[in-house]
């Protein structure tokens, strides 16, 4: 071996994440966890010592690739165990949170399931693993904070960085596995949070979304004592230097406060884009949802969020299919859409998910009416998304710079309403923001050209050149 002791010892870890972005960002604290350990990055699974699956529960599709990637790898472990080597193999995530015992069972190869408290538990049962017959299970709720227990954030994330600030649910949506995966609602102190997104700013952020389940529920403890609210914290990570565009994710319209939404007004590093789901446009499914608003509340917030922020462009999730939803109920959704109007959107056929009251209520909908009602809500949701990316031809706006395109000479880039813009540029534009005018718009982007003039908003020195693009909801 010519290489050093370092590398002679260095093991490799591949990570494959499925679901929302706070498993995104929990895969780059088990990273981090593992970095210690001598864990450095795989490019594949084949080519790893150690792999992650990290998981997601949210509908019935989402849980069931888990069972045909196990069967994969543990061909790959056989085979590397006929050569002598070895393979971790680890799920964690929201499905090994809520059917720890039953991978236990189904898939015997496994070595560690790990809920998605206990990532900062990591190491040692790695180290367990290496002893242990059976599978290491590790799925329960620890008193401790995994947050307080995670090393400080090692790897850059690159230009855009996710920063998890909430997590856990206590809103039991009749249909939603979250609080039973994810636990009760837990908000970071304000300032572990602000220390975090210092640290991701140094490392060459220069975009921050706030993660959590229910962001916009968070009250974290403030630096003098009490605790303060969502727009609180975007008004004091505002004023961190070099960090240009602010974004959080997933709000509930329930929790849109008055200084959240005059956040939007004052702040112009808080980004003129919000992803608000509101499930349903019936007040009837709605309760049956036990989502806890109207749908005119909805539509009150949309008109304050509008009225602080005239263009604001809005996102959101909707679910077809709930059990008890008449034909009536989805027209009132199409309705509500029609009225709202939606840059972007996610739509999902109601999936039962075991253990939550809508699995067992009765009126459930049959599969064709379901498909049905998925694909004319689709067809609405396209054209406005359409309709709003042909509205920025001709517009000239400030793009964030993210990464190289895919083609030569090409940089991508973020509008201020997420879309990905495409365009000819040189490469010292990453990590700064600069105007751009859009000449077409594409499904699901943007292409333009740098505008003529100077760069009216100049970044810090050029960061990183990793794009990070968010996994969709
Ligand atoms: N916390 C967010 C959403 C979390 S899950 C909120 O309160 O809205 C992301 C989306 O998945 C949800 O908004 C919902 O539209 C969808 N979803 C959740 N459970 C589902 C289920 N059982 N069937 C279909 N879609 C579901
Ligand atoms: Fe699930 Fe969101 Fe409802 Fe919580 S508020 S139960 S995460 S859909
Ligand atoms: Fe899925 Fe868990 Fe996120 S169920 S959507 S990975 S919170």
């Amino acid at each position: 071996m010519t290489g050093s002791t370092g590398e002679a010892a260095r093991k490799r870890l591949f990570i494959r994440t499925w679901g929302c972005q706070m498993n995104v960002y929990d895969s780059a604290r088990m990273a981090d966890v593992l970095a210690p350990l001598g864990y450095a990055p795989a490019e594949t699974a084949e080519a790893a010592d150690m792999v992650i699956l990290n998981t997601c529960h949210i509908r019935e599709k989402a849980a069931d690739k888990l069972f045909s990637e196990l069967g994969r790898l543990r061909v790959a472990k056989q085979a590397r165990e006929a050569a002598g080597g070895g393979l971790v193999l680890a799920v964690a995530g929201c499905v090994a949170q809520a059917e720890g015992a039953e991978i236990a069972a189904r898939a015997p190869w496994v070595d560690i399931i790990l809920g998605p408290q206990t990532y900062h538990r990591l190491p040692e049962m790695v180290a367990r693993a290496s002893r242990a017959a059976g599978a290491v299970i590790e799925t329960d709720f620890p008193v401790e904070q995994k947050f307080d227990h995670l090393p400080e954030q090692a790897a850059s994330q690159g230009v855009t960085a996710f920063l998890t600030v909430q997590e856990g649910c206590d809103k039991f949506c009749s249909f939603c596995v979250v609080p039973y995966t994810r636990g009760a609602e837990y908000s970071r102190p304000a300032a572990a949070v602000l220390a975090e997104a210092r640290r991701l700013v140094a490392a060459g952020a220069r975009e921050v979304t706030l993660l959590g389940q229910n962001v916009n529920a968070w009250h974290g403890a403030s630096p003098g004592g009490g605790s303060w609210g969502l727009g609180r914290l975007l008004r004091e990570m505002a004023e961190i230097p070099g960090l240009l565009r602010l974004r959080y994710t997933t709000s509930h319209p329930r929790d849109m406060d008055a200084d959240l939404i005059a956040a939007h007004r004052d702040l112009p590093s808080v980004m003129p884009y919000l992803h608000l789901p509101v499930q349903s446009g019936s007040d009837r499914v709605l309760a049956a949802m036990n989502r806890g608003h109207t749908a005119d509340d909805f539509r009150r917030v949309v008109d304050r969020l509008r009225e602080a922020q005239p263009g604001l462009a809005l996102s959101s999730d909707f679910i077809v299919g709930h059990p008890g939803e008449t034909e009536a109920d989805f027209a009132a959704t199409m309705a509500l859409i029609d009225q709202v109007g939606f840059a972007m959107a996610y739509s999902f056929k109601y999936s039962a998910r075991p253990g939550t009251p809508a699995a067992g209520a009765p009126g459930q909908v049959a599969e064709a009416v379901k498909d049905a009602r998925l694909q004319a809500l689709q067809a609405l949701l396209r054209d406005q998304q359409d309709a709003f990316n042909r509205s920025r031809v001709g517009l000239t706006f400030p793009v964030l710079f993210t990464g190289p395109g895919r083609h030569p000479g090409q940089i991508m880039g973020r509008s201020p309403w997420l879309q990905p813009v495409h365009l000819l540029g040189d490469r010292s534009l990453i990590g700064r923001v600069a105007p751009a005018r859009v000449l077409a718009a594409h499904a699901n982007s943007l292409s333009g050209t740098l505008a003529a003039g100077e760069d009216d908003h100049p970044g810090p020195p050029r960061a990183s050149l990793r794009a990070e693009e968010p996994a969709p909801a």
